[in-house]
């Protein structure tokens, strides 16, 4: 019924999170709040490393996109799982090391990163830095010179694939800005200046083909490319890639209608095309890395507001007013993304009605969700908004000066605040 089984509605008729009452939640830490589960996102990450050890022999590593979302808690959480962790900026990695993360299973990503981002990257033995174009390519190795240190660096590959989701969001075909080309020879390019360079040593190359994708199809098809990739850069370098990172992406269910695919399946799946083309081609399998962010936390977490107030407009639509919006959920008005809302006070009663949730800033276009079927909802209820746990917090912004709110992670009826509420101080603190 509900799209994650951390989800439940307690005897009080209350919608309740890993056995937390959420109105309670509510109370005690205040709205708009971000609520996580702990145990449902631990089995995931889990699930992930039982699959990829199942279907490759044990030699693969699951990385958390920790874009989706971050701070030391999930780090600390991922560590914990044995994940690897993919950072994005100089932000991200600060936050992981923070953490105590273990620097070798950091593998820093972006199609931008400055000299100052490389620097401290090297300078903290992170494990793998992907390079994503000839300008990375040459400062990283002059900057590995600077520090007397060899950079570990696997390649960003466009493997060309569509992979039929959002055009925002979809970022394998040949016209994104991330990484380098296969049909133009770019990507062997890069792959031939990198052996003569004396301070990288390359250890693999990475793909990754959009996101919330809930076809298996694309995965295959971009495996399958990015292999024959492998066996030709064998043929025209002699370097045997060891290790082929096919990046995140899987579907999650933010309706409890979306049917995305199990885990398990997906790595089935891969894996055969991965196995069989080696063979196929004569290459070794090699060490086998993905990099879910959306499908470890996404469903895991909900956001909680307080209605305001309800503005029926005869014969138009009805809005209701809660106390948060695009600041700390930008999707809807980004992606128009579909979200599951509940009254969580009266998650026993049906949803008769049909609103439109927005948000509290000075802005038309900050709402939550249109046309969403609602339980009868008054001023002081509490709404929920469903499987809010990815790029919510990680996207949340200050518009209006609107502190970003508080999250609480929950475990077994227990809660605990893992990111404070914003204050106004925390708003003024770097004006001067
Ligand atoms: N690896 C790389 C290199 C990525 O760029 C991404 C996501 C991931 C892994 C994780 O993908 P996931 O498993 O979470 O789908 N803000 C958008 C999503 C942007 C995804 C960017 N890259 C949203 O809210 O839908």
């Amino acid at each position: 019924m509900f799209v994650s089984d951390c989800l439940s509605i307690n005897e009080k008729g209350n919608l309740a999170i890993g056995g937390c009452d959420t109105v309670e939640l509510a109370k005690e830490y205040g709205t708009p709040l971000y609520v996580f589960d702990e145990n449902q996102i631990r089995k995931n990450c889990r699930d992930y490393i039982k699959s990829i050890e199942d279907n490759y022999n044990g030699n693969g590593l699951v990385i958390y996109a920790s874009k989706a979302f971050s701070c030391l808690e999930m780090c600390r959480i991922c560590a914990s799982e044995n994940m690897g962790l993919d950072v994005v900026s100089g932000g991200e990695l600060y936050t992981a090391l923070k953490a105590d993360f273990p620097a070798e299973k950091i593998f820093f990503h972006g199609n931008n990163k400055t000299k100052q981002e490389l620097e401290f990257a090297l300078a903290n033995g992170v494990g793998r830095i992907i390079v994503d174009n000839l300008t990375e390519l040459e400062m990283l190795n002059n900057l590995a010179n600077e520090q007397g240190k060899t950079a570990k660096i696997m390649f960003r590959i466009k493997p060309g694939i569509d992979a039929h989701t959002h055009s925002f969001i979809r970022t394998g075909q040949i016209d994104s800005k991330f990484g380098f080309a296969l049909e133009t020879g770019e990507a062997m390019e890069a792959i031939k200046l990198a052996k003569i360079m004396k301070n990288v040593e390359l250890c693999g190359v990475h793909c990754h083909i959009g996101s919330n994708i809930f076809e298996v199809e694309p995965f295959e098809l971009a495996a399958k490319v990015m292999v024959e990739f492998i066996a030709k850069i064998k043929q025209e370098t002699g370097i045997e890639i060891k290790e082929l990172n096919l990046g995140g992406g899987f579907g999650i269910k933010y309706l409890s209608s979306d049917e995305p695919v199990a885990y398990g399946d997906y790595m089935g799946r891969v894996a055969k095309v991965v196995n069989d083309t080696c063979k196929k081609l004569s290459v070794a399998i090699p060490k086998i890395l993905i990099e879910p962010g959306r499908s470890i936390v996404g469903s895991e977490g909900i956001t909680l507001y307080t209605v305001g107030n309800v503005k029926e407009i005869p014969d138009i639509r009805t809005y209701v007013a809660v106390d948060g919006g695009m600041t700390d959920n930008p999707r809807y008005i980004m992606y128009q993304s579909k979200y599951e809302i509940m009254c969580a006070n009266k998650a026993n009663e049906p949803k008769t009605k049909v609103v439109t949730v927005a948000g509290k800033c000075c802005e038309s276009g900050d709402l939550i969700q249109e046309d969403a079927k609602l339980q009868e909802v008054e001023s002081g209820d509490i709404v929920a908004v469903l499987s809010t746990g990815a790029y919510n917090y990680s996207m949340a912004s200050n518009y209006n000066r609107i502190p970003r709110p508080a999250a609480v992670m929950v475990n077994n009826g227990k809660a605990r605040v893992i990111i404070n509420r914003e204050t106004y101080d925390d708003i003024i603190t770097n004006d001067v």
